[in-house]
């Protein structure tokens, strides 16, 4: 069904080409080309060739915005249409790279060194996934949204190249400050003196509340998707576009190049043994390891059940969770024990644990449930977690002294507090 025809070169950068698409309904879309180049440290000098990663970037890309749209997440991502070749929406990027965090690792260890561990100890870990954006900008030119030069960064004095992706320090300002992104915020080095309007680099429709959703939402899906096949997804940087209408996409691409990817105990697997200088087979060879993982992914169906003792009780307002349905339930625990047991063993599924969750300890029964706890149902065959039942009175509420874990990816991963969003 190819009524379409590759046209010009758009735009090309270090790892991609991007063509324009001619034929009718086609307009909208470009072709996205991934290359066999492999990059390091913004250094061009550092560039080498690695024999089949436009094959493999393909393929891994593919399935992760695929896996993102079957969990409702907006992406520029259209289909597959060769070994190295996708279908995008075009879009006008915003130049920012996002980037969230569940490990401390990289160069948020050089920002905050006294996150470092000592050597052979895992990682320090965020409960709550941190969120940060850098200004994408090559050889230290800033570029604004309309295409319009803004300045440049200066020059790092270690290095003596230009300051590439400076962090923005305060995102959620109108100004904003830039900071050097390997040098403590504390270090008089760090700061780049140049400031940034927002508004030179989001468009209208877009906001930082907005891109900062999106991106834990992403992060949130590719950690469960991964984490059922054993590997922690570590950090990732992803950018995003907007269509013609204005709507927030994912875009570019999410591939093995994007992300620190580790297995269960700790040995690297993404584009991170590139940068250590480890033999180009061996990274190849876990290049080929990720596209193929990939294939495996999916989305489980699941749900968080609310479960509230009486109408009186407020619902709680929960942030929206791709892919994970939302329940709510008015059943009172003392006043029909019953009732409650009949909500917990649902068909096919099998409730193997409850946990009060104020003080962690485990909790025996269903019937007690007219106090504050969740549960969390598994099905019985695959041990995936299927539904997380929260139940809270108001006056805990109130305290918000309570936590609550949100289920993804084959277990309980997350837990932030109440008023919280998504962590
Ligand atoms: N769906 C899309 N629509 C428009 N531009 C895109 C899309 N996906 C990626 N791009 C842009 O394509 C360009 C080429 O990508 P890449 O090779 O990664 O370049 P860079 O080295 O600038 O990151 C980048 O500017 C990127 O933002
Ligand atoms: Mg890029």
């Amino acid at each position: 069904m190819k009524n379409y025809q590759k046209g010009k070169v758009l735009a090309e950068g270090k790892t991609k080409r991007l063509y324009r698409v001619e034929g009718e309904d086609y307009e909208r879309l470009v072709v996205v080309e991934s290359k066999d180049d492999i990059t390091k440290n913004d250094d061009p000098s550092q560039t080498k060739l690695m024999v089949s990663k436009a094959k493999f970037s393909t393929a891994t890309t593919s399935i992760v915005f695929e896996l993102l749209r079957k969990a409702g997440i907006p992406v520029a991502y259209e289909r597959r249409i060769s070994d190295t070749e996708f279908l995008a929406v075009n879009c006008k990027m915003i130049m920012l790279e996002v980037v969230i965090r569940r490990y401390a690792v990289g160069s948020y260890l050089k920002r905050y060194p006294n996150l470092e561990k000592k050597e052979g100890k895992v990682p320090h870990r965020f409960h709550r996934l941190v969120f940060e954006l850098f200004l994408k900008t090559t050889g230290g030119k800033i570029v604004m949204k309309d295409g319009e030069e803004w300045g440049e960064t200066g020059v790092d004095l270690k290095t003596k190249r230009p300051i590439d992706d400076p962090i923005i320090a305060n995102p959620y300002d109108d100004a904003w400050v830039l900071r050097h992104p390997k040098i403590p915020e504390w270090e008089e080095d760090s700061y780049i003196y140049r400031q940034v309007l927002k508004n030179g680099f989001l468009q209208r429709s877009v906001t930082v509340e907005k891109i900062e959703e999106i991106a834990r939402r992403v992060f949130l899906v590719l950690e469960g998707a991964w984490a059922q096949l054993g590997f922690r997804l570590v950090d990732f940087k992803i950018e995003l576009g907007i269509d013609k209408d204005g709507n927030l996409l994912v875009a570019d691409v999410i591939d093995n190049d994007s992300w620190r990817l580790r297995t269960d105990d700790w040995k690297e697997i993404s584009k991170q043994l590139f940068r250590d200088n480890f033999n180009m087979d061996e990274i190849a060879d876990k290049y080929a390891t990720v596209a193929d993982l990939v294939t495996r992914f999916a989305v489980p169906k699941q749900a968080i059940v609310l479960w509230r003792g009486s109408q009186d009780d407020k619902s709680l307002e929960l942030f929206e969770l791709a892919g994970i349905e939302k329940i709510d339930i008015v059943s009172s625990g003392h006043k029909s024990p019953s009732a409650c047991d009949a909500e917990s063993g649902t068909d096919g599924h099998h409730s193997i644990f409850q946990k009060r969750y104020a003080d962690d300890t485990q909790y025996t029964g269903a019937k007690k449930s007219g106090r504050l706890y969740a549960q969390a149902i598994f099905h019985r065959r695959t041990g995936q977690v299927a539904e997380i039942k929260i139940n809270i009175s108001n006056k805990e509420r109130e305290q918000n002294r309570s936590r609550f874990f949100v289920c993804g990816g084959g277990g309980i991963r997350t837990h932030g507090p109440l008023s919280g969003s998504a962590s």
